[in-house]
């Protein structure tokens, strides 16, 4: 009998299919319930005392082999089947590669920082949760100045040092801090600040900082800087600045650019006048440079800051700023083309 089983065991090892239906009638004919194999074991009873270990062990091996042809000829059939998923049909038409689109904040700030780049400026960035120091107190806005008002504020519940940056001002204070003059950097970002939303103001945003310091910076280097930048950005050259107020700069100014009134959509951005205003800028306070441990009386430079959201939306003709956070495929594709 252990001679016939041990037959069957070559039998096995020596076996080949090409179908799955051969494999399981293979299977069947050893391993099923009424296969070889449940007749070997039924005759284990009638086997003499002393050859028992040796049947059974023969057995075993006859069982395991079967089971492990059973499933290396599966493996095999389904890795050929697999096969000829992938690479069946050769003539089949290529599959579609999807394109994926940079979002208009992206195309925006990329913009910006090209432009920049081109004459010296590098990038800096800083974090989103911010300190009150470099948010405000460094910048020449101490406690209980009424300049913090001028941007609500999300402060951290459980800490009142911490807050979400309000502006990316703060990335001045930080590159200052860490380098010495020469310095010549934009700082883009996302900002956030405690606004209703609507469709035109969100709780965040983005904006790009600038900072210029040197020996011997003047305000007509800062205008200068932002005639270049407004005629590389929007191909418009005509600028003015009004003079404003914010605590870091002294003086201070807010830049129109001129921006024309061809279409209806240009009298309905510029409410009638034609300009439009664009940025906030000014020289360093000189509090702001010994802040960050700059000497005013050595260095004095300019300082700018802008929203990339708005931007955006005049450039794409884009109605409503929720537009960009709602990740609205339909929208977003849109701009596939654009670079
Ligand atoms: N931080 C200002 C804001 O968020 C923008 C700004 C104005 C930045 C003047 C500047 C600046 O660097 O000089 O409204």
């Amino acid at each position: 009998m252990i001679d016939k089983i041990k037959e069957y065991i070559a039998e096995v090892e020596d076996f080949k299919a090409k179908s799955k239906e051969e494999i399981e009638a293979f299977r069947i004919k050893f391993s099923g319930k009424k296969g070889l194999i449940n007749d070997f074991f039924a005759e284990f009873k009638n086997i003499a005392n002393d050859q028992k270990k040796e049947f059974g062990q023969a057995i075993n091996a006859l069982k395991n082999a079967a089971e492990q042809k059973v499933k290396e000829l599966k493996d095999e059939i389904e890795s050929q089947e697999e096969e000829k998923g992938i690479y069946g049909d050769l003539t089949r038409p290529g599959e579609p590669i999807e394109i994926g689109a940079r979002h208009p904040i992206s195309l925006v700030k990329n913009k910006i920082v090209d432009i920049f780049s081109r004459i010296g400026f590098n990038v800096s960035e800083g974090p989103e949760i911010e300190d009150d120091w470099h948010n405000f107190t460094a910048l020449n806005l101490p406690e209980y100045h009424p300049a913090r008002d001028m941007q609500d504020t999300f402060f951290i519940q459980t800490d009142p040092d911490i807050l979400l940056r309000t502006h990316t001002s703060s990335v001045q204070v930080r590159y200052m801090e860490n380098k010495k003059p020469p310095i010549r950097t934009i700082s883009p970002g996302r900002v956030y600040r405690n606004e209703a939303i609507s469709a035109r103001s969100h709780c965040f945003f983005h904006q790009v900082e600038g900072l210029y310091i040197d020996k011997g910076v003047s305000f007509a280097d800062l205008k200068q800087t932002l005639q270049y930048f407004t005629t590389e950005m929007f191909g418009k050259s005509k600028i003015r600045l009004r003079p404003s107020y914010f605590p870091f700069t002294e003086p201070s100014a807010e830049v129109d650019v001129y921006w024309g009134l061809e279409t209806e959509t240009d009298y309905r951005m510029t409410k009638g006048t034609g300009w439009l205003e664009i940025m906030g800028c000014g020289m360093v306070d000189p509090n702001v440079l010994k802040n960050c441990g700059i000497d005013p009386e050595e260095y004095s430079g300019f300082a700018f800051g802008m929203g990339i959201d708005r931007i955006a939306l005049l450039q794409y003709g884009i109605s409503d700023i929720r537009m960009l956070s709602e990740n609205d495929l339909r929208f977003l594709e849109q701009f596939k083309s654009a670079f």
